[in-house]
């Protein structure tokens, strides 16, 4: 396992982290909304509040940022989709399904709104975390109500909007459709049914009126609630990079020497375009097809592991533990996460995982389907290694021979690919309603229930 953290921290690490994510959500929501067009600081848009580097360092000090003094500024997000940023092409948006304000606005309420979880701890915004790439640049797997291990990464939801297939094993279609995973999954959010979800919504008071303003009259039911969060999804759209302005713009000084030539790498000898595609107006750095690149089968054969295992405790405090001990105490069994497989039962899908998209990729380590590469020097030396033979291996993976020179070229133009829209979306996401329980929602604690 080429892991910078022992697996047997992972477990460990897990309840700090995720301490840390809940406080995170409740001070952004303390932190409110700010009047539209007010000076915003770039610098508070990316990365994980909770810092934690120089950990292994006795005198280590937390930097760790307090959501707090981070304001938001609302944006008009419709004009993303209506206008879609240099380097995508237009949004494909349902017929029965047209976007409007009031639409997007009830998403992005619903998307921050913890009481949608059984327990009104976890929104979708838990895993899906704006200034991390709308993914969880903390832990390689997030964790749903109560701590449960969920088996993939978080995938980004930046232009989402244009994928084909939903989740890594493309079983679902459509984002309407999509959000009942998520919402109903045991390990994730646990409502018990669709039903209940409906019902809760419906009895908070502050949704009242929204729904039916939005959709000509319709309540909250199960095509609406589908459709509201769709609405906000596809207003996510993040590109206009340095890589779009030189190379759909035609700006020769957006990008330095290095990123070119890491593109003619990319488009060239390392090959990565035959999966990750660029078009001749757009790119979407996907190709909506489902490879195997061995990382899932080497999951699932997994090694055991022996002799001892370091792990840290605390700044600067270290222990040698036995690395059995270690894996017996993160319940974390190998899971034998098969892929495309789980849809098709075709054999030959074993182990395939959708194209991810390479946009804003410096935002969302880790990443792979499993969260299991930490940077993007270890992607790319994994791919120039050929990936991790296996009879499925896909034929269009195979050892690149690149020099030093090369890797780093590739990883300029990876990091080129960050959209200049990203500190605005995030911005006005930290201006959304954070849905908190209060004391008139339905609830177990209060006196009104479900009706139970
Ligand atoms: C507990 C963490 C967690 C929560 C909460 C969560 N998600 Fe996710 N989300 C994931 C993971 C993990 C995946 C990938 C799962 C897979 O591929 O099987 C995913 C996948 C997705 C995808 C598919 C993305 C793609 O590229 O295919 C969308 C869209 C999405 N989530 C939206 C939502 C919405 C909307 C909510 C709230 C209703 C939500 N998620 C709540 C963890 C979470
Ligand atoms: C055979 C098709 C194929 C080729 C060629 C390919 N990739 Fe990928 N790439 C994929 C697939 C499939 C995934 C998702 C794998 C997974 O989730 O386990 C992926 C994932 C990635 C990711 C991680 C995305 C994320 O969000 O986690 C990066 C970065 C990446 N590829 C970069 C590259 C680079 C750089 C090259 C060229 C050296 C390359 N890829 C070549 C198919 C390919």
């Amino acid at each position: 396992m080429r892991c910078a953290m022992p697996t047997g921290l992972h477990a460990l690490a897990r309840g700090v982290l995720f301490a840390g994510l809940v406080v995170g959500q409740v001070s952004a929501q303390t932190s409110g909304e700010v009047e539209f067009g007010q000076a915003f600081d770039e610098r508070q848009t990316h990365g994980p509040g909770d810092v934690k580097e120089g950990y292994e360092s006795a005198d280590y000090r937390t930097r760790s940022r307090s959501l707090l003094d981070r304001r938001g500024v609302r944006l008009d997000l419709i004009r993303f989709a209506q206008h879609a940023p240099l380097g995508l092409p237009p949004v494909p948006v349902p017929a029965d399904n047209p976007l409007t304000r009031a639409k997007v606005e009830l998403g992005r309420k619903l998307f921050f709104d913890r009481r949608l979880s059984i327990n009104d701890t976890l929104s979708c915004a838990a895993c899906h975390i704006p200034e991390q790439g709308f993914t969880n640049n903390e832990l390689r797997t997030p964790v749903g109500v109560e701590g449960r291990s969920v088996l993939r990464n978080s995938p980004t939801l930046y232009n989402v909007a244009y994928q084909e297939h939903l989740f890594l094993d493309g079983r679902e279609f459509s984002l309407e459709n999509q959000v009942w995973q998520p919402m109903t999954a045991h390990n994730e959010m646990a409502a018990p049914s669709i039903g209940y979800v409906i019902r809760k919504i419906r009895r908070m008071r502050d949704y009242a009126g929204l729904f039916e303003r939005a959709f000509g009259g319709r309540g909250p039911d199960i095509l609406t609630i589908g459709q509201a969060l769709a609405s906000y999804q596809r207003t996510l759209l993040a590109a206009d990079s340095p890589f779009d302005r030189w190379y759909f713009g035609g700006r020769s000084d957006a990008v330095d020497e290095s990123v070119k030539r890491g593109f003619a790498l990319f488009a060239g000898k390392a090959q990565c375009v035959v999966c990750h595609r660029v078009g001749d107006e757009h790119a979407l750095f996907i190709d909506h097809r489902f490879h195997n690149t061995g990382l899932g089968y080497e999951a699932s054969v997994g090694e055991s592991r022996t002799g001892t295992t370091r792990v840290q405790l605390a700044p600067g405090v270290f222990a040698e533990i036995s690395a059995e001990a270690v894996d017996a105490v993160t319940q974390q069994r190998l899971p034998n996460d098969l892929g495309l497989y789980r849809v098709t039962e075709g054999p030959n899908d074993r182990w395939k995982f959708r194209t991810q998209t390479l946009r804003n990729i410096a935002l969302t380590a880790p990443y792979m389907h499993n969260g299991e590469l930490d940077t993007l020097r270890e992607v790319i030396d994994f791919y120039d290694r050929g990936g991790v033979p296996n009879e499925l291996l896909s034929p269009l993976i195979r050892p690149l021979n690149l020099t030093e020179e090369e890797k780093a070229d590739l990883e300029a133009f990876l990091h080129a690919l960050t959209g200049n829209n990203v500190p605005d979306i995030v911005a006005d996401a930290f201006a959304a309603p954070i849905g908190d329980l209060n004391a008139e929602d339905p609830n177990w604690a209060h006196e009104n229930t479900l009706g139970y």
